[in-house]
């Protein structure tokens, strides 16, 4: 079906979300099938902290799925399962996936599991992991969904932080042609965790069956079959719908809190206003539902929208080659598309010239969106010569769950500019802010903060850790939310997201700290100390690299060092880290007060011109650092 036909321009609905934003979004709440609708739109909570819609009533399982079968759409696809690592295409109605999510529900009632209580899942992208973040959704429980690529002592930290009274698992997941087992991973993370939790339930996959340990184990079919289906518990818009931990500046994660009410508003305007769809649209986003773009965009969006959503379990490339999101976009008639810019660059990289898609008719295809990593420029350029459609790169993060900038498809579409995210999405009073927090002019840099209170949908705490909230998140600029991204705005108001300002990088799409990193290198016995940084990579966007001290009297191979380091990282972060090259060097480059200079260090690797702050302990390091990088061919 097609979207309502827009009516105002892009700067009338920005302008009237900052002017009036309880009467802008109690417009978008007036979409929502409340159970009590709301009369407060915003207010503060104890914390201190402005809250969307606090007396309102609402199941976000029921906005997603019956809402849509009560109103006759039941047998309109919901999700289309696409897999090519296993060579199977499944269709999930709206009344068939509302079914199965029910029974999940109700094996989870069984469980004892009620409201308020966390459920960590830890699954591939099969149909079950969505139904069964819906099912938690369903009985006001909280999901925690962890991404596969994980080892098991991150996953422990979440087990930890969440307190999970149930886990929720595959027995494996498949990266192209190999079966990862996920419960030896899940057993080490339980092992290493402190909380245990009552119960895990194991979907077996025929591709690797997993030995259940009872009575903690339990079969996922048997469960599913024992179960009756339940109805949806209401809750308060501002319960906690799910924790999503990602990476600070620290090594321990943060769980980032969404709530109900705010999230299911502002995702549900989202898809219309953003992303151009509606009720009967295929809408994809070639994630994985263990990063926020998988909860808001491949589950929670789509589905409240009334959109069929895509779950697509394979690689841009290899699964079989780098056609392969040619043909879901073409077989699935997919409308509004959404991934990583470094998908497209492995696939421009195997397919330069993207002969592939001559095979494919994607026709129905009318936005090609990017987000995850700034959207580089030969990338935009790549895909504007070959897609012929509007190429959109929108800027957002897991705190706010959905754009804080875009070029809105779905209101009026903007010029785009190659490296530029557009212009903020309504409710975003973006600013940038120089040290002394001072607003800078066009086209100079800055940190870009956004002005409180923020939109719905965006987070208002830390699992278990309200005071990170405050100190991370709101402290360096009061009454502004830090997002931890610098960049600028042009004379036209357009934001260029530039980069992470702090120990924060961007791999493959992948947020990881590289603080976490370097905990794991640095409890090696031969290291004394050690920095690791986030470096420009054609390929992943950045890569972590970590540049060592060795203990006095240690004598090892280097080459050896790098591969045990390399090893570690893998062990205790996981694959995902991409952490494989690692420098042994003198003496590393400090402030006076002990502070190692990472973006000195990462600049000179890449090859940027870089500043020596006054504050240097001593500045011959500099060169002799240079000249270390230089001889070992690191510099760029
Ligand atoms: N489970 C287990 N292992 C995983 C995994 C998972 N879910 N995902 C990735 N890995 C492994 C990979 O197999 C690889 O292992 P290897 O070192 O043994 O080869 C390693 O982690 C590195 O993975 P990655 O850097 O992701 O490379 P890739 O070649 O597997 O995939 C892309 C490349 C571009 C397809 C992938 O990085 C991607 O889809 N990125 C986008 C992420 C995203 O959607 N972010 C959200 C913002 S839009
Ligand atoms: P995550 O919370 O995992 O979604 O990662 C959010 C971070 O990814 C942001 O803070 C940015 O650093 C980066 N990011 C996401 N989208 C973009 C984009 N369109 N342009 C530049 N950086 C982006």
């Amino acid at each position: 079906m097609a979207s309502e036909v827009p009516t105002e321009t892009y700067a009338e609905v920005y302008n009237r979300s900052l002017t009036d934003p309880e009467g802008f979004w109690a417009d978008q709440a007036a979409g929502i099938p409340w159970i009590v609708a709301p009369e407060t739109i915003l207010d503060k909570d104890q914390n201190g902290v402005w809250r969307w819609f606090s007396d309102g009533v609402l199941n976000s399982c029921y906005v997603a799925l019956d809402q849509h079968v009560v109103a006759g759409r039941g047998d309109q696809p919901a999700l289309i399962y696409d897999s090519p690592v296993t060579g199977e295409v499944q269709h999930f109605t709206y009344a068939q996936l509302l079914e199965k999510t029910s029974i999940i529900a109700g094996g989870l009632v069984n469980l004892g599991v009620g409201k308020g209580d966390v459920v960590v899942i830890y699954m591939p992208m099969v149909p079950e992991t969505v139904a069964a973040m819906l099912a938690c959704a369903r009985i006001g429980a909280i999901h925690s969904v962890v991404f596969g690529g994980f080892a098991p002592s991150e996953l422990a930290m979440r087990i930890d932080d969440a307190n999970p009274r149930v886990v929720l698992a595959a027995s494996c997941g498949i990266e192209v042609d190999r079966v990862i087992a996920y419960q030896p991973l899940l057993n080490d993370a339980i092992d290493l965790a402190e909380h245990k939790p009552d119960h895990v339930v194991m979907l077996q996959r025929q591709q690797c069956e997993a030995t259940l340990s009872m009575p903690r184990d339990i079969d996922w079919q048997t469960w599913e079959r024992e179960a009756s289906p339940v109805d949806c518990v209401p809750v308060s818009a501002t319960d906690p719908l799910y924790v999503l931990y990602t990476s600070g500046t620290t090594g321990k994660p943060k769980g980032i809190v969404r709530d109900n009410g705010g999230h299911a508003v502002a995702l549900n305007y989202s898809m219309r206003a953003v992303y151009g769809v509606g009720v009967g649209d295929v809408y994809w986003a070639a994630s994985d539902v263990g990063w926020v773009v998988g909860h808001s965009y491949i589950v929670y969006g789509p589905l409240f929208a009334g959109c069929t959503t895509v779950l697509y379990e394979g690689k841009p490339v290899k699964t079989p080659d780098a056609g392969a999101f040619w043909r879901v976009l073409a077989e699935h008639k997919v409308k509004s598309f959404f991934v990583a810019p470094t998908a497209f660059r492995a696939m421009r990289k195997e397919d330069p010239d993207c002969q592939l898609l001559q095979k494919y008719d994607i026709s129905n295809l009318e936005y090609q969106f990017v987000a995850g990593e700034r959207l580089d420029p030969p990338t935009y350029h790549w895909l504007k010569e070959h897609l012929h459609v509007p190429v959109i790169d929108h800027w957002w993060q897991t705190e706010t769950g959905w754009s804080i900038c875009a070029n809105m498809a779905g209101i009026e579409l903007l010029e785009p500019k190659a490296g530029s995210c557009s212009l903020p999405a309504p409710g975003w009073d973006l600013r940038v802010l120089d040290a002394h927090g001072q607003e800078v002019g066009p086209n100079q840099e800055g940190a870009i903060v956004i002005k409180a209170p923020l939109p719905p949908s965006a987070f208002p705490t830390v699992w278990n850790d309200h005071q990170r909230f405050e100190d991370s998140y709101w402290s360096e600029y009061p009454g502004f939310y830090l997002t931890g991204d610098g960049g600028y705005r042009d004379e036209d108001g357009y934001v260029f997201v530039m980069g992470r300002t702090d120990d924060v990088i961007n791999v493959a799409g992948h947020r990881l700290s590289t603080g976490r990193i370097e905990e794991v290198v640095a409890e090696h016995s031969a290291i004394a100390e050690c920095a690791v940084v986030g470096i420009a990579d054609a390929e992943k966007g950045q890569v972590p690299v970590g540049l060592l001290l060795m203990k006095d009297g240690v004598n090892l191979d280097p080459q050896v060092l790098q591969a045990e380091l390399v090893q570690a990282v893998r062990n205790a972060v996981g694959p995902i880290a991409n952490f494989k090259r690692a420098l042994v060097v003198a003496r590393l480059p400090k402030t006076r007060s002990g502070k190692i200079l990472r973006q000195v260090i990462r600049k000179m690797i890449d090859g940027e011109r870089y500043i020596v702050p006054s504050t240097i302990d001593d500045p011959a390091i500099v060169d002799e650092l240079h000249e270390t990088l230089s001889s070992q061919g690191w510099i760029k």
